[in-house]
């Protein structure tokens, strides 16, 4: 059975890394991008120069930040978000940590769940949209901790513009953010993907490497996907359900 054998591969492998998407904040109640339902598939991707628009007019990208009501298609969204709690999938992942078998979870998901699960090693490669970032230095602060009484908001440290953390389209992954995916990846010989179209990149790459460097992957999602075929083991269905159980025969062994 599917399950029996990903508890085999994880429990026989050295560094088990995780590679999350929005599938496993679904269960939270906050909607993925694509497929049925996807916030882009409803009201269509966002415009691929958004960092573009905000290197050239950072005040008014601000204003617009700062505008709750500047964006309704996106307010159902950040309600979602806001109201959205972990699901026993983001726990699953945090039992799995801690007895020692994950090592790292790289996240594509910027709804901060794993944080309040209580996860200790994390990359969030496309940030977290509780925090500002330093274009500059990467220097990070939460949110509501930054003075945006004068715009546009400029880093004390280095004097480069404050944006928020989220990697935008078009926006470079922060150098730090992007060096420790690489380096997780290569010490990688098992990664469960989770609830990812693994469409988006880098990120869509890193399961790729692992199997070109000999590891295994297990896919974790209710539907298939590019990486599908060359899965080791797929387990098709929601992480809120499969990787619990997962974790519960890991613990019996
Ligand atoms: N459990 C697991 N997977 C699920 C569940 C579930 N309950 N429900 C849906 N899924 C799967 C879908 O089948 C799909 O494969 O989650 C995946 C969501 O895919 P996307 O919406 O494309 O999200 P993601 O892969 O995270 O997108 C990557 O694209 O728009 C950018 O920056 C954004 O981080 C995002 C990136």
């Amino acid at each position: 059975m599917a399950l029996e054998k990903a508890a085999e591969l994880v429990s026989g492998s050295g560094y088990v890394v995780a590679l999350v998407g929005a599938g496993l904040s679904a269960e939270s109640g906050i909607p993925t991008f694509r497929g049925t339902g996807g916030l882009w598939t409803r009201v269509g991707e966002p415009s691929m120069n958004g960092y573009e628009q905000f290197l050239r007019d950072p005040i008014r990208w601000w204003e617009h930040q700062l505008d709750p009501g500047a964006d309704p298609a996106r307010t159902e969204f950040r309600e979602a978000i806001d109201s959205a709690e972990p699901n026993a999938g983001h726990y699953a992942l945090v039992r799995m940590e801690r007895l020692g078998i994950l090592k790292m979870t790289i996240t594509q998901n910027v709804d901060n769940l794993h944080v309040r699960a209580g996860v200790a090693n994390l990359v969030e490669i496309h940030g977290n949209r509780t925090k500002v970032r330093c274009i500059g230095c990467e220097m990070r602060w939460l949110r509501e901790s930054f003075d945006y009484a004068k715009l546009p908001p400029l880093c004390p440290d280095c004097g480069s513009l404050v944006k928020g953390d989220t990697v935008m389209f078009g926006e470079p992954i922060p150098p730090s953010v992007i060096d420790a995916c690489f380096r997780e990846t290569a010490l990688c010989d098992c990664m469960i993907v989770c609830g990812t179209s693994a469409t988006v990149f880098p990120a869509a790459s890193f399961p790729r490497m692992v199997k070109e460097n000999g590891g295994t992957l297990i896919e974790a999602n209710p539907n298939p996907t590019p990486l599908s075929e060359s899965a080791d083991v797929v387990l098709r269905g929601p992480t809120g359900e499969y990787l619990p159980e997962l974790v519960n025969r890991l613990e019996r062994l």
